[in-house]
């Protein structure tokens, strides 16, 4: 990983005002495109979410979180993943390490069906999703009806049942 001294781990609720304070630290612009939506600063109720969801990463240097990672599951649909790099930590790789432990996590768990929805304008997370895997994931790009961009990522079964226990 570009950064070494990033540590990648599942969230832990001691995390939340990290978490919170790496919110204050990004441009609205950044979190304007992980979330759809512009949003100051996360409510209570929006961050306790976001730590409950079927998995978060999250990238810290000492006490401080610069990146999460989320895979949210809902019935029927393929799993959702999400990403945020704080703004001073972007184009470091770290993005790119926390997606693929998101999807070996995914792997692990058995998901082969994954989409994530973004802006047109998103070309950062387009390239980035482009890469995952060394370019072998293929991810397929379409423009939806509501303005958003899904991108839809198939894993491959035959690393399925290889689960972790963790
Ligand atoms: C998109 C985002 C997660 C990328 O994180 P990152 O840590 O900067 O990404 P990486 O350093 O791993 O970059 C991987 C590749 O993505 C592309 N990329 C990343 N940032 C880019 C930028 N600003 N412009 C163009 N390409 C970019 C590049 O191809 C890059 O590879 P390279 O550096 O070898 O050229 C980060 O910019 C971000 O959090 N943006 C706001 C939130 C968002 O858009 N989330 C996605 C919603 S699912």
């Amino acid at each position: 990983m570009a950064a070494p001294e990033l540590t990648i781990r599942p969230v832990s609720s001691d995390d939340a005002p990290a978490i919170a304070r790496m919110h204050r630290r990004c441009s609205l612009e950044s979190v304007y495109r992980r979330y759809l939506t512009a949003v100051p600063a996360l409510s209570p109720a929006l961050q306790r979410r976001l730590q409950d969801l079927h998995l978060t990463l999250v990238a810290t240097t000492g006490r401080e979180v610069v990146a999460l990672a989320h895979l949210a599951t809902a019935p029927d649909e393929p799993t959702e993943l999400a990403v945020l790099v704080e703004d001073a930590w972007q184009r470091r790789g770290v993005g790119t390490a926390m997606i693929e432990a998101a999807l070996d996590r995914a792997e692990a768990d058995g998901t082969t069906d994954l989409v994530a929805y973004t802006l047109p304008s998103s070309t950062a997370v387009h390239a980035l999703l482009r890469g995952l895997r060394r370019g072998a994931l293929r991810p397929v790009f379409r423009r939806t009806s509501d303005g958003l961009v899904t991108v839809t990522m198939t894993l491959p079964a035959a690393r399925r049942g290889e689960r972790l226990s963790a």
